[in-house]
């Protein structure tokens, strides 16, 4: 079964979900050590934020460690402003541009960015015309399947972004306001697919390296992303499942990447957060993570994490985390 699966998987093109807090150097640092994936999308950047100037841009804009495998990420909700900051982010070395069409959060949706630009194929359409015109890289658009579950409406609104010049398309079959707790639509990725002359990427709820390679080997070929389970397991990419690696060092080697490429202001919340990842492979992880949120400081964090291990060892998630 594996074998079949490996065939295909070898053509496919693997990509880390843009995850705000989560997609940065530090995250990609640690992918790349264990063989790396094809793509690394950022956090969402806002273009506001990027053309005033914010305190943290520069963290923001960091494209290391490959370059070439980076595509930023613009939300806002000004066609003027998203042009302006893509104009920008395409003078820096890197794979592409992608636009947020796809976040659900209220703030951002309310403002008329994310997701919002999906209420109208015009406003949408006009926005990749003008921001065509300033990108030479790239360009690409992260979407979800609409307000209402209706097909019919997602391919007439890549077929109009597609027309206007947009290369790739990365489809999280939700509709706009579904949480995580309704599964993804993966049979709309396949159909969308069929659809459309571009490639369409398909992301979501892939939780494991069978889901990984059980998606790349279904719904028609196209690229892959993964965000939550790529921080949990930032091995999965390399299809190493756990047993195979080492939690503990993970960890601690998260922690020297976090202090050298994120803001101290960033640190704590950053660590509390990416370590609650960790915690999902471990047996006792519900038990650590309180331990951890507790500490106050990365070096009481590497303290607690490392007196678990002395402890229980590399002992696993029995629900498979
Ligand atoms: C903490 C968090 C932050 C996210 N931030 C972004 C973002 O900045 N831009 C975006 O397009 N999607 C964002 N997403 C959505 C993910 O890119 C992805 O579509 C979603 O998590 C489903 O994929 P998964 O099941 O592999 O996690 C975020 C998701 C999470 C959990």
């Amino acid at each position: 079964m594996f074998d079949s699966y490996f065939k295909v998987n070898m053509n496919t093109p693997f990509l880390l979900a843009p995850m705000a807090e989560l997609s940065h150097r530090a995250l990609r640092e640690l992918i790349e050590g264990f063989g790396g994936c094809n793509e690394y999308f950022t956090e969402m950047i806002s273009a506001g934020a990027l053309l005033g100037g914010g305190p943290f841009e520069s963290w923001y804009i960091d494209n290391g460690p490959r370059p070439e495998k980076l595509v930023y990420q613009l939300v806002g909700a000004d066609s003027g402003q998203i042009s302006r900051a893509a104009a920008l982010l395409d003078q820096r070395e890197c794979a592409g541009i992608d636009i947020n069409m796809g976040c659900s959060a209220p703030l951002i949706r309310k403002t008329g960015a994310g997701v919002a630009w999906m209420a109208s194929i015009d406003r949408a359409g006009e926005l990749i015309g003008q921001v065509r015109q300033v990108v030479k890289r790239r360009l690409s658009v992260k979407l979800r399947i609409g307000f209402q579950d209706d097909f019919e409406y997602l391919a007439n609104f890549c077929r109009r972004l597609e027309a206007e010049g947009v290369e790739l398309i990365t489809l999280h079959p939700r509709t706009a306001l579904e949480k995580f707790k309704r599964l993804a639509r993966w049979d709309y990725v396949g159909k969308l697919r069929q659809e459309l002359g571009i490639p369409v990427a398909g992301n979501g709820d892939i939780a494991s390296v069978a889901d990984l390679l059980r998606r790349a080997a279904g719904h028609g070929f196209g690229p892959i992303m993964v965000g939550r389970a790529a921080v949990r397991q930032p091995w999965i990419f390399a299809q190493k499942v756990p047993g195979t690696i080492s939690i503990e060092e993970t960890g601690l080697r998260f922690l020297e990447l976090l202090g050298r490429y994120q803001p101290v202001e960033f640190h704590l919340s950053r660590a509390r957060l990416f370590f609650s990842y960790f915690c999902d492979n471990l047996k006792w992880g519900n038990y650590l993570k309180n331990l951890l949120n507790r500490e106050e400081t990365l070096a009481g964090i590497e303290r607690v994490w490392r007196g678990y291990f002395a402890e229980h060892g590399e002992e696993e998630n029995s629900s498979g985390a």
